[in-house]
């Protein structure tokens, strides 16, 4: 557990809308200030240049599904997208197959294993189980329609860039990074290919996911991309619909219940919000109908999430009520109370 201390924070229930403007500004700079100085966790190396980040760089950007936005820090560093885009990629799948296709050939279930494990892929008779680890993430971009990869990846750039409201583009120094040493991927990838559980070639769907992998965005850009699904698939900042409210609910289930590896039930339990995390440092933290939190920090937790991302979702959570399972009775009459 990641054991955020919230004693001094007044509980806020879930109630359909988010608080004040003056106050969700003041709740995120107040969740900025708190955990700025946490140094906690380690910066990503397996991939060569994630080792580059400023281990300092901290920013909290909050988008309402009425427009609304707030942020904090370093909301306008650039980073690149990781795991995230798994979650963003799901909906688009789930929008054009239908949520049995993705079931069938994914699954939406934790494995409770590490994000690159081999052994889950075996213990399921190849299928891949979890569509927000990597052998459900390649399986699900393997899904992507197309004749080549410039096709199929013209559509994954342009789906994602939908959610952000703005293009995207690729890193091309991520890229060639992740491409050198991306070989538990091609495995992970061929070993779900051997089971007959990928349609196309499965160097070159890692191909794609690694570009997809690659795309940079800010704090800023998450927030945008995660109160879109809040708002049942439209863009609250282009008015865009990216996907159907149903892809976007599913979506939600799936991050709920996978999407912060093998820390899902704890983060559940604790802060009570579908999300997902990145190994570059990003944590998209999701209020179904109010909106999300876009949180950038890159160090990390040992399955891969970003710890000054957890604390201040925890708190904004907390304060703002986005923990979905957060309640108090209805007022009632005394009357009715004594029965
Ligand atoms: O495939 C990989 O290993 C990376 N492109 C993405 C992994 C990731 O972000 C897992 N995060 N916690």
């Amino acid at each position: 557990m990641i054991q955020t201390d919230l004693s001094d924070v007044p509980q806020r229930v879930s109630t359909g809308d988010l608080p004040s403007l003056s106050r969700v500004g003041r709740l995120i700079t107040d969740a900025h200030e708190r955990y700025a100085s946490n140094d906690d966790g380690i910066v990503a190396d397996y991939i060569p240049a994630l080792a580059e980040a400023d281990p300092s760089w901290f920013g909290i950007s909050l988008v309402g599904v009425n427009g609304s936005r707030h942020a904090v820090g370093d909301v306008d560093v650039a980073f690149s997208i990781q795991s995230i885009s798994k979650a963003f990629m799901f909906a688009l799948m789930c929008e054009r197959y239908g949520r049995e296709e993705l079931v069938a050939r994914i699954g939406v279930n934790n494995t409770g294993l590490p994000f690159d494990s081999v052994m889950a892929v075996e213990l399921n008779d190849g299928r891949p189980l979890n569509p927000m680890v990597n052998a459900g993430a390649i399986g699900t971009t393997a899904l992507v329609p197309g004749e080549n990869i410039d096709e199929r990846w013209t559509i994954v750039r342009e789906g994602l860039s939908a959610f952000a409201g703005r293009p995207l583009e690729m890193s091309e120094e991520v890229y060639e990074s992740e491409t050198r040493t991306n070989d538990r991927n091609r495995a992970i990838a061929r070993l779900v290919y051997s089971y007959g559980r990928m349609a196309v070639d499965p160097a070159e769907a890692v191909e794609v996911y690694t570009r997809q992998c690659s795309l940079m965005v800010t704090a800023d850009d998450l927030a945008v991309m995660g109160a879109t699904l809040a708002d049942g698939g439209v863009n609250p900042i282009t008015g865009q619909r990216v996907v159907s409210n149903e892809a976007s609910s599913d979506t939600l289930a799936v991050m709920a219940s996978c999407g912060m590896y093998e820390r899902s039930g704890e983060w559940l339990f604790e802060i009570g919000t579908p999300a997902k995390s990145g190994v570059s440092g990003g944590i998209v933290s999701i209020a179904p109908g109010k909106g999300a939190t876009g949180l950038f920090s890159p160090r990390l937790d040992f399955a891969g999430n970003s710890v000054r991302g957890q604390h201040a979702a925890a708190y904004i959570s907390c304060a703002l009520g986005f923990n979905m399972f957060a309640s108090s009775p209805h007022a009632r009459e005394k009357s009715s109370l004594a029965h």
